[in-house]
Parts: C-alpha cells; structure tokens; sequence
C-alpha cells in the first residue's frame, strides 16, 4: 500500500475510534461489543508500530481513561481522587501486607486491621457538604478534576441534603459510589449494555428530570477534603457515615490477618451471584487513619489500600506449542500458544507459564486441555489442566537447559535474601552477547521510562536488528537515516520524523540515563538514589576506574545485590564500549536536586542506628517531603545526624568533631510536628 492509502486508512480508523468512545463515554451506550472495540484499537496500534509516521492525538497510546465530557462544568477536586492497585490472588495480599511492614518498620503481621468493604462496581463521585449542607457534587473525572453533576446527584434519595448531628464536620467531601440494582436495571430493558453504563449514562443526563427517572443509588465509603472530622479508624467512619444518614455497604467488615480476608474473599465470591449489586472485588484498606497517613500514596494510589479483584474471566483452550521468551535480564519465561479463544471480550493466544517449576508443579504439556484465566490487565494465565482430556501419548515438557537463543549455559541463582535458589532460569552470556537479550536491552533503552524515544517502538527495534541497523543502543544515534528511506513503509517524512525523536533525546537527566542502562536490580527508584548521590555521569564513569563500588553501600536503599549487579556490569567489556560511545554522542545533565519550601529546606540530614517504628525509607520520605535532603558521609555539609538504637560510634565522635548538632529521634520528629 503506498503511504497515502495507509494514511487515509488510519485517519479512518480514528474517527471510528472517536466515534465508538463518544458513544461509550459520553452517551454509555457503546454500539459495539467490546471484542469489535479491541480489534479496532489493535489495529490502530499495530499501524503505528509499523509506519512511525502515523500520529494522532487521539490514538489509543495517548489517551488513557477519559476526560470528563463536554456537557459539564468542570471543577477541581480539593483532594484528588486516587485509584486502587490490584491484587488477584493471596500471594498478591502477601506481598502488599509485606511491603506495608517494611515502610513501617512494623514485625508483628498478626496485628494488622483491615476495613474489608465489597468493591461495588459502579461510578464515583465526591459530595462537599458545607455546615451540613450538600453544596455540589462532582464525578471523579480523571481524579484531579471532576464533572459538576450537583443538578443531577440531587435526584438521588440516598443522598442526604441536609445533615443536623452535632459531630457532622463543617466541611467535608463525602466520596462513594453511585450505581443501579441489577433488578432496576432489567426494567431498564435493553437500554444499556450493563449496571455500570446506566448508572453513568443516567447520572451524566443534560436533563436532571431524566436522572430522577432512573433509581439512582448511592453508597459512602470515604472522604476527601475534611475540616474538623474526628475520628481514628476507617471502621468508625463508615459507622458514622451511617449515623449521619449515608447508606454504607452492609457486607463491610473489619478483619485481621491475610488468612482471614482470603476466608472472607471466598465467602463473598460465593455470594457474589445472589447480591442485588455487581461487585468486582473487596477493597482492603488498614483501618487505622493515622497509619493510612503515614503511608500515603505512590503515584495515584494510595500505598495503604488494595483492591482484591474477583478472577474476571475463564476460558478453555489448548495448547499448542511452549516457546520460551527471553528477556532482558536473561530470564527464561515460558509462553503456551494457545488455540486463540475470547475470554471477555478479548481474544486470547498467549498465556504465561511463569517458570520451570510452575510447569513441573501443574504438569502443563503441549496438546492439554487448559483453564485459562484473565483477570485485569496482566497476562493470561494457566489455571488447570484437565488430565481427563490428556492423550496418552503426551511426554512432559523438558525446560531447555541452554539459552534458545545464544546456546549458554542457564542456571537458576542462588537468592541472597530469600537464601534461596530463584525460581526463574537464566541465560548466563554477559548481556549484549545474547541476541535476544541485546534485543531486548535496547528496547527498554528506547522505552518511555528511559530515553523515551517516541516512535521507536519495539517492532522497529526488532526490525532495526533483523537489517543489522542496530547491535548497541549508541547505535540508535548514529543510524544511516538514508539506508532507512528506501526502507519498506519508510518514506522522508518518517525518516525525519524519527530523526527528529532521537535527536531531541540527546540530552538526558542523570538518573534515566543510569535506568536506561538496564542495570540489574537498577530500577527507576534506585537510579534515582544513586544520581543524587553521584550527582553527575562523570562519578559514574569514574566507578569503573577506581572501583570504589562499595561506597554506593552508603546510600540509603542500595545494598548488597545492588552493589555486585554494578560491579558485573562494570566489568563487562562491551558495557563499557556503550558507556563511552554514548558519552561521545549525547549529554547527560548533572542531577539537581528538587528544591521547595519545607521546613527541612536547606538542611542536610544523616541517620544512624535503628529508628522505632519507622523504616529508613519512611524517614527518608519524610525529610525529603521537608524539602530537606539524606546525605551519607558525616562531613562539614552536613547539619543534623539522626540517632536511632545502636548507632555507630564513629560516626557520632565525627559529628562531634565537626559540630554538628545530634538530633534523637524524638527531637528530630518534633522538630516536624511543630509545623502541624
Ligand atoms: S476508596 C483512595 N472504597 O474503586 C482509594 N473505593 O479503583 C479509592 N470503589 O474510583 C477510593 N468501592 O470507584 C474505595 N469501598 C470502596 C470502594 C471504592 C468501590 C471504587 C471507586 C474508586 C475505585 C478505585
């Protein structure tokens, strides 16, 4: 096809994709299913990766979620509306019960509350009351600002205008969710595709008196801005909520311990069929307000809650090949390629294995009869096979003990802190000797946490590879752009448009350029810790010459496995060869330190010693939300050091010697309360 066919071709594609969301999001009545809506957005995607020129500001991979619409005034939410973050099985609750242990510094699992409340599946909005009064209302928006949908939520009965108890705060934003009863709903006969698409469909009618039609219902389940609301626990608010006449969920419940929620989990899945409501999962949050604020959030969720989300779909299949995949850090995942089935709406050909010992566990072969599941947005996966469906002639699947693509050697390593062998089986070539695993380091090079070169996605990185364009990632800024104009779906606009891309990646901040490294164990997080500390590329460089890796252990964060996953990379030929090409053709910024107005501005702080009840990250955290900053040598640039149990002796006589002022822990903390 030549270029202008493709363009118009997409064009349309586009305007089908506007159309289907505005029918979606705007009126709630999508006008096809969402296997026909899927398709249709693959395509526009799969356009793209192909012909880098092709752009839209309305292409899928720009727009997420929705805006509020058109119809209503929009108005910023005092508080911002957070989401949740998933979990799908037990060893999801684990792992975010673990974490939440570790940010606080806390041992004692057992002691742990949760507010279990039954995840209704419906729309949000947020209620300002103002001495009493219901003043306005909003729906959540894309959770920083919202729809005025004041006219219409006053239609609903469940939700109080006036409120008189005397402990009612005088100001407060009572947020919950707005939804339809599946038996109002079949009256509805027809009219939308399901509870949750009447439920905002009506609520966002232009004509309030068309809302008032539709029973509306509504349930309270948090707050967002609040003056003088005096409570302890999530558990007494939702108490309250009652008492000041909000509807609550009558299955909420306050439990203790993972065991426990998993119990309740299971209770309320078996009910899940016979309740009047569609819920898709049970939202878990600790029930204690203070530790919720201690907590806080990551990105646009609240580090204190999790959303236990009801297995969405199964589907059964077989499978037809395993193929192993290779990544980036050399870890062999096997892949079942199954006969492609719809799951939900989605049509599903792949499933992950996880690893060797997933295959050895559940005995999956090539030609069973599996359950798959998919659930939220992560990959599918295998349940169970059906031994009654195998054929006899079928031999267990044998995990291949060399790399597929190199030939290496694959080992499983020994986990120093699980003190464990891992589960995962890597290849063990350094790096870019492994075809697969330069491939793959490359486009993570390229990717949006990274360099974040916009239209080199992973596809042109493969096909880039297949014509020997490329083998490191400097090569990115050294590629013979005339070679790529004679390209198949290549013209002069796209190769300029992507000339255009690379060239204004050239300069990069210290700390993506360190992630964009692909470092094991060297995350965004952890890039971050270590620009700070180094502040420029030059110390980088300067790592491999004087070898003082050990230093890096001064930095709160970076430890053991940090530290020799440094070393390997440093001492690996060709990683150095791509450090120095790159050096020579980009600029890396020195990392600055982000500056406000806290009380800690300015002030330099050190911590030695075990801190009770609260973890080094948290206090790190603390100082830097201060606008103050952790340093790690005690020198004359630093102004406090704070003491926990056992510090170190040296470190005290050196602060000593140089004047500076020793804080205990009390001291330190209430230097911060007296800004509250
Ligand atoms: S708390 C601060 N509690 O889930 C955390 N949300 O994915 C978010 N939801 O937009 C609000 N039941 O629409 C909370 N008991 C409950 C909930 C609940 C349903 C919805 C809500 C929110 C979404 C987050």
């Amino acid at each position: 096809m030549k270029k202008k066919e493709i363009e118009k071709e997409y064009k349309k594609k586009i305007q089908k994709l506007i159309k289907l969301n505005k029918f979606y999001y705007e009126k709630n009545s999508p006008i096809v299913d969402d296997r026909e809506y899927d398709t249709l957005k693959n395509d526009i995607l799969k356009l793209e990766s192909k012909h880098s020129y092709l752009k839209s500001k309305n292409s899928p991979s720009k727009i997420v979620g929705f805006k509020p619409s058109k119809n209503f005034k929009k108005i910023s939410h005092r508080v911002p509306m957070l989401s949740l973050a998933n979990a799908f099985d037990q060893d999801d609750l684990n792992n975010f019960e673990k974490k939440i242990m570790n940010y606080l510094n806390q041992k004692d699992y057992s002691e742990i509350e949760y507010s279990a409340e039954p995840k209704i599946d419906g729309i949000s909005a947020s209620l300002s009351f103002k001495n009493g009064k219901f003043i306005n209302g909003l729906s959540r928006g894309d959770g920083k600002e919202g729809e005025d949908i004041t006219e219409n939520l006053k239609t609903i009965n469940d939700i109080p205008q006036t409120i008189l108890s005397k402990d009612f705060p005088s100001e407060i934003d009572i947020r919950g969710e707005i939804f339809i009863q599946n038996y109002d709903f079949k009256k509805l006969a027809g009219k939308f595709a399901n509870p949750r698409n009447a439920a905002s469909g009506s609520l966002r009618h232009k004509n309030p008196l068309e809302t008032k039609k539709i029973p509306l219902k509504f349930i309270a389940y948090t707050f967002g801005y609040e003056k003088g609301l005096n409570i302890k626990k999530q558990s007494e608010f939702l108490k309250k909520l009652k008492e000041w006449g909000f509807k609550t969920n009558p299955l909420n419940k306050t439990i203790k311990g993972i065991k426990n929620l998993m119990k309740n989990y299971k209770d309320i899945e078996n009910k899940r069929g016979s309740l009047d409501f569609d819920i898709d999962g049970i939202v878990y949050k600790i029930n204690d307000l203070n530790l919720q604020r201690r907590l806080g959030n990551i990105a646009n969720a609240p580090r204190w809650a999790v959303a236990h989300k009801f297995s969405a779909n199964n589907g059964i299949s077989k499978i037809e090949n395993i193929e192993i995949q290779i990544g980036r850090t050399g870890a062999l995942t096997p892949v079942a390629k199954i006969k492609p089935i719809n799951i939900g709406g989605v049509v599903v050909s792949n499933a992950t294995l996880h690893n060797e010992e997933e295959i050895i566990r559940k005995d999956i072969r090539v030609g069973d009869t599996v359950l798959i599941e998919r659930a939220g947005d992560v990959i599918p996966h295998v349940i169970s096979v059906d031994l009654k469906l195998r054929d006899n002639e079928s031999k267990k699947f044998m995990f291949p003990l060399n790399c597929p693509s190199c030939g290496s050697k694959t080992v499983k390593e020994y986990n120093i802190m699980t003190k464990k062998e891992d589960a995962v089986r890597r290849c063990t070539s350094e790096g870019f000797e492994c075809e697969k695993i330069a491939i793959e380091k490359i486009k993570h090079f390229v990717s949006k946490e990274a360099f974040n070169i916009e239209g080199f996605g992973k596809k042109i990185v493969e096909n880039f590879w297949k014509l020997n364009l490329i083998r490191l990632p400097q090569d990115i800024f050294r590629l013979d752009y005339s070679a790529i104009e004679n390209l198949d779906g290549w013209g002069k606009q796209s190769v300029n448009n992507l000339k255009y891309s690379i060239d204004t990646k050239k300069t990069i901040s210290f700390e993506r350029f360190i992630f964009a490294l692909g470092i094991r164990h060297i995350g965004l997080e952890n890039a971050k810790l270590i620009s700070k500390n180094l502040s420029s590329i030059k110390n980088f460089l300067l790592l491999s010459e004087t070898k003082r890796f050990n230093d890096l252990i001064n930095i709160d964060g970076i430890g053991e496995t940090q530290i020799n996953s440094i070393k390997s990379f440093f001492s690996n030929s060709t990683n150095l060869r791509v450090l120095k090409d790159l050096c020579g053709l980009i600029k890396v910024k020195n990392a600055i330190l982000a500056k406000s107005n806290g009380i800690f501005i300015n002030k330099t702080f050190m911590l030695t010693g075990k801190l009770d009840g609260i973890s080094r990250a948290e206090a790190k955290s603390l100082i830097e939300e201060n606008s103050g900053s952790i340093i790690s040598n005690v020198s004359k640039k630093l102004d406090y050091l704070i003491i926990g149990e056992k510090p170190t002796k040296r470190k005290i006589d050196a602060a000593k010697d140089l004047n500076i002022k020793i804080l205990s822990q009390t001291e330190w903390l209430n230097m911060l309360n007296k800004t509250s």
